[in-house]
């Protein structure tokens, strides 16, 4: 067991599960959800998945990965048999799939942040086009400067920090990386935000992402909200139980969940709290009514419009420091998302953490290079015949996302059937002395056994409702 590595301690632990939860999710997706869902009552109904579908299921996956010490599928295979290995396989397998996009994603960032920070992406003045051309510049051999700055290189260097961190082991690798990043992440968010709120026609973005609008309230706001949340908890694939696998028998796991869940929550509703006000300045300085904040556009074509707004030296600035954050809040989630493999081969092939690691994320890299080909360079990626046109970065999420509920849904089956909740709450009740006779031990019986495999259940079904049929068409 020495060998596996584990978490120093509480704050290690909470900071790094923090830091897999805290992600692309939080910064990019959240805020444009909540400002078309009704602003607070998004917030509110996000609070609400997170209390009673995303903590109870997090507990449960730390403590399967705790009690078991072991990668996904180990986990499975050791408390469930072979049959559940297959679960544990799936979860890393669909782990993988998310890195391969989420990697390329993160690769955009990391370029925008170096365009920003060290080249002229500011002086531009069609951000949009800029955005077309630079997510098709995927590899420039003309030049070493155009090299320099292909997608295809940015991609790589973000998986090679990556593999470097996730290849020094747990303590001295994404431990470490993790207690460095997630501070600077906060304090990043926390300049930005007051900095936003100083601008002209702040409080109008302040207003329009904070006072409830119960006329958005639709069905559909719910299903954004609980599957939002399930994703930006990381929950599904056997992230936390791979983490809660290097985690010390004394430590209090449901405390730990709770802290998690706020940081997690707490930055995605900051970063709301960024956004707006920076959105609604530019409003205000091109004197439209709104400009649209959906998708990709939000943080790769409106935002740097906003840090060209502000001038060349604090557009640099405030534009550095922000892709920065967005940075670090992905570099701390592909580690996440790498760990789950690179633990499946490390426990059950017994091959050398280093090598897995980088072996790993070539692997996954050239899983990459179709979603970075689908945006436009191959038409048949960009445009897929099978899936209503949509292209292949798209498809590829959205199928992950389905995956994640149902992955969620059979682990709450695979506690309550087969590795039995008295086992979970005897794991719970390990550095947690109190547990056996509180309310929260109900309560977390009571959801995972109905509520969360219900919810997830009808999640899922919803998803593939919606992505492959339309879900104004059949509802
Ligand atoms: N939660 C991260 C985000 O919000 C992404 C992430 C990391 C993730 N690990 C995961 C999502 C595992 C699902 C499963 O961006």
């Amino acid at each position: 067991m020495a060998t596996r590595g584990n978490f120093s301690g509480r704050v290690g632990f909470i900071l790094t599960a923090a830091g897999s939860a805290v992600g692309l999710g939080n910064i990019w997706k959240f805020p444009y959800l909540a400002g078309q869902n009704g602003g607070a009552v998004f917030l509110f109904i996000y609070l609400f998945c997170i209390f009673l579908l995303c903590y109870p299921v997090m507990v449960g996956e730390i403590s399967i990965g705790r009690h078991a010490g072991l990668d996904a599928y180990g986990s499975y295979n050791k408390l469930g048999g072979p049959r559940w290995g297959y679960l544990g396989l799936f979860g890393i397998t669909v782990g993988v799939f998310i890195l391969s996009f989420y990697n390329v994603v993160a690769g955009w960032a990391f370029g925008y942040f170096l365009h920003i920070s060290f080249g002229d992406l500011l002086s531009e003045t069609d951000y949009s086009s800029f955005f077309g051309f630079f997510v098709n510049d995927i590899l420039d051999l003309t030049s070493a400067e155009g090299l320099a700055n292909s997608n295809f290189i940015f991609s790589a260097v973000f998986m090679a920090m990556t593999a470097l961190i996730v290849g020094r082991g747990i303590q001295k690798g994404i431990e470490a990386a993790n207690k460095i990043m997630m501070p600077i992440l906060y304090l990043i968010l926390i300049c930005i935000i007051v900095y936003a709120l100083t601008l002209p026609n702040a409080m109008s973005g302040v207003r329009y992402y904070l006072i409830p609008d119960l006329g958005e309230l639709k069905i559909q706001t719910l299903f954004e909200g609980l599957k939002q949340a399930f994703f930006s908890l990381s929950l599904g694939m056997g992230t936390l139980m791979t983490y809660g696998s290097y985690l010390k028998k004394n430590e209090n796991i449901p405390s730990s969940v709770a802290v998690i869940s706020i940081a997690d929550t707490s930055v995605a509703f900051l970063a709301g709290l960024m956004v707006f006000p920076l959105v609604h300045f530019l409003q205000y300085k091109l004197q439209v009514t709104e400009v649209a904040t959906a998708g990709p556009p939000l943080i790769f074509i409106v935002l740097p419009q906003i840090f060209h707004e502000m001038g060349p030296l604090l557009g640099k600035v405030i534009g550095g420091l922000f892709f920065l954050l967005v940075c670090f809040a992905a570099l701390t989630s592909t580690i996440s998302l790498l760990e789950v493999p690179v633990a499946y081969l490390v426990d059950q092939k017994k091959m050398r953490r280093r090598v897995v690691s980088w072996g790993l994320a070539l692997l996954i890299f050239v899983l990459g290079l179709p979603v970075m080909a689908s945006q436009g360079m191959v038409p048949a990626l960009n445009k897929l015949a099978f899936y209503k046109g949509q292209d292949y970065l798209v498809f590829i999420s959205d199928m992950c996302d389905i995956s994640l509920t149902v992955g969620g849904c059979l682990m709450c089956i695979f506690v309550v059937r087969q590795w039995k909740l008295k086992n979970m709450n005897e794991e719970l009740s390990l550095g947690n002395p109190g547990y056996n006779a509180s309310f929260l031990k109900k309560y977390l019986n009571f959801t995972i056994q109905y509520v969360c495999p219900v919810l997830l259940g009808i999640l899922s079904i919803m998803i593939i409702i919606d992505k492959f049929f339309g879900i104004e068409r059949v509802f």
